[in-house]
This record gives C-alpha cells, sequence and structure tokens, in this order.
C-alpha cells in the first residue's frame, strides 16, 4: 500500500490516517464533501465522496455511520479496499477480518473470531473468542465482547459496554454508552443500561 484515499476526513479519519502511516503508507488524501475544509490531519482534502467510484488507488472509509459507510464502501470497487490494523493492536493469528474493517491500537481480537468488512474494532476494545461481528458494525472505544458473541450487520456497541458470553445482538441495534447486555436482543433499537432496556 503506497497511495491511499480516505474518505471521510472526521476525527475518525485522522485515526485512521495514523494507521494507514504506521503501517507504510506514503502518501495520503482525503476525499469529503464539507467544502469548508481543506485538510485533515495535516493530510489534503482532494475529491468528495461521490468521486469514490473513480479512484485509482487503495482506498478505506472513514466515517462513523455505519448506513453511510456501507453506502460508499459499496460504490467503490471491492479489490481497492484495504484493511487496516494498527501495529499496537493484538490479533490472532486464525481471526478472519473482511475488507474496510479498522483496527485501532490496543484493541484484542481472540482466537476463532470473524469480523465482518467495513468495522471499525475501536481503541482498546477487545472482542474474545468465537465471536462472529457482522459488517459495517462499530465496537466502540473500550468496550468488550466476551466469548462466543454474535452481533448483527451495522449494529453499534457504545463506548465502554459490556456483552456477556454466548449472547446474540440482532442487526441495527444501538447499544448504549457503559450498558451491559446479558439477555439476547432479537428486535433492532437502542438499549442503554445495566443490565439494558429498549429506550427506542
Ligand atoms: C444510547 C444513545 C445513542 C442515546 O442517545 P439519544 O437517542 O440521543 O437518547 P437521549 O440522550 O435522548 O436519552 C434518552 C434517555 O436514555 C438515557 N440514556 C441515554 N444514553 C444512555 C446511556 N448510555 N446509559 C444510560 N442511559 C442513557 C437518557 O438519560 C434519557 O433518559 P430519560 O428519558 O430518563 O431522560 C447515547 O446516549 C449513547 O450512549 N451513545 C453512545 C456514544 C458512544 O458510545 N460513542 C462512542 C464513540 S467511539
Amino acid at each position: 500500500m503506497k497511495k491511499l484515499v480516505i474518505i471521510g476526513a472526521s476525527g475518525h479519519g485522522k485515526v485512521v490516517a495514523d494507521i494507514a502511516r504506521k503501517n507504510g503508507c506514503s502518501e495520503i488524501v482525503f476525499f469529503d464533501d464539507d467544502e469548508s475544509i481543506h485538510e485533515c490531519g495535516g493530510y489534503p482534502i482532494i475529491g468528495k465522496s461521490s468521486e469514490a467510484g473513480t479512484i485509482d488507488s487503495d482506498v478505506i472509509i472513514g466515517i462513523g455511520n455505519a448506513g453511510v459507510r456501507k453506502r460508499i464502501q459499496e460504490s467503490v470497487d471491492e479489490n481497492k479496499i484495504v484493511t487496516l490494523i494498527h501495529p499496537d493492536a493484538v490479533v490472532a493469528d486464525d481471526v478472519v477480518i473482511g475488507a474496510g474493517t479498522v483496527v485501532m491500537a490496543g484493541a484484542v481480537i481472540n482466537p476463532g473470531t470473524h469480523i465482518g468488512k467495513g468495522c471499525i474494532i475501536n481503541t482498546c476494545s477487545s472482542v474474545d473468542h468465537d465471536c462472529k461481528v457482522g459488517d459495517y458494525v462499530h465496537i466502540s472505544v473500550g468496550s468488550h465482547l466476551c466469548g462466543t458473541v454474535n452481533v448483527g450487520d451495522r449494529t453499534w456497541i457504545g463506548a465502554g459496554a459490556t456483552v456477556s458470553n454466548n449472547i446474540s445482538i440482532c442487526p441495527d441495534c444501538m447499544i448504549g454508552a457503559g450498558a451491559v447486555v446479558i439477555k439476547n436482543i432479537e428486535e433492532a433499537g437502542t438499549y442503554v443500561g445495566v443490565p439494558v432496556k429498549k429506550i427506542k
């Protein structure tokens, strides 16, 4: 990977750029639709997300919103989408990680786990053994999935939340910051508290 286009010039994009640089990427540029900004993390913004399909280099989507991340990733040739793992993340040898997923500093992913495409495994989070994490899932800063947890597509596990072992969470859920999930969640929605209760 020499040249990388990061789509999404946000704080999250800035962290993605740092991981790319630590992986030896020598040329980093951003695409973003906000015309009022011209750089991110010291790297130039040279295009818009609508041009994503025309990019002739490696690409990663640095956008927090799962729906937007999915839409843009699907508009790019999948052979161009890269996976980024911070050198200070700990990932077991047999872990499978899909295209477009970013694993941040201090994250731990243990054996037997499968992570889908377009996911964010954020700073100091952990995904323990034999988990199945769907596509475009966000495991936020400092949150933890115990062993054999299934997380459905596009679900967002909030900062510092914990999901107990052997639990399944369906697609399109928001699990609030600091929540604890101890029973399966079968209906999409927003869940908060210890243990979680549905609020939306
Ligand atoms: C769950 C969340 C999405 C709800 O946001 P929201 O839809 O705007 O909801 P509101 O702020 O209107 O709160 C609705 C109610 O839920 C409560 N609530 C919201 N988030 C809560 C949380 N994490 N834990 C406990 N209660 C929470 C509020 O106090 C409020 O209760 P009330 O009706 O008794 O006053 C949000 O609070 C949250 O936790 N986001 C996670 C952010 C995060 O983890 N970022 C990580 C970036 S890496």
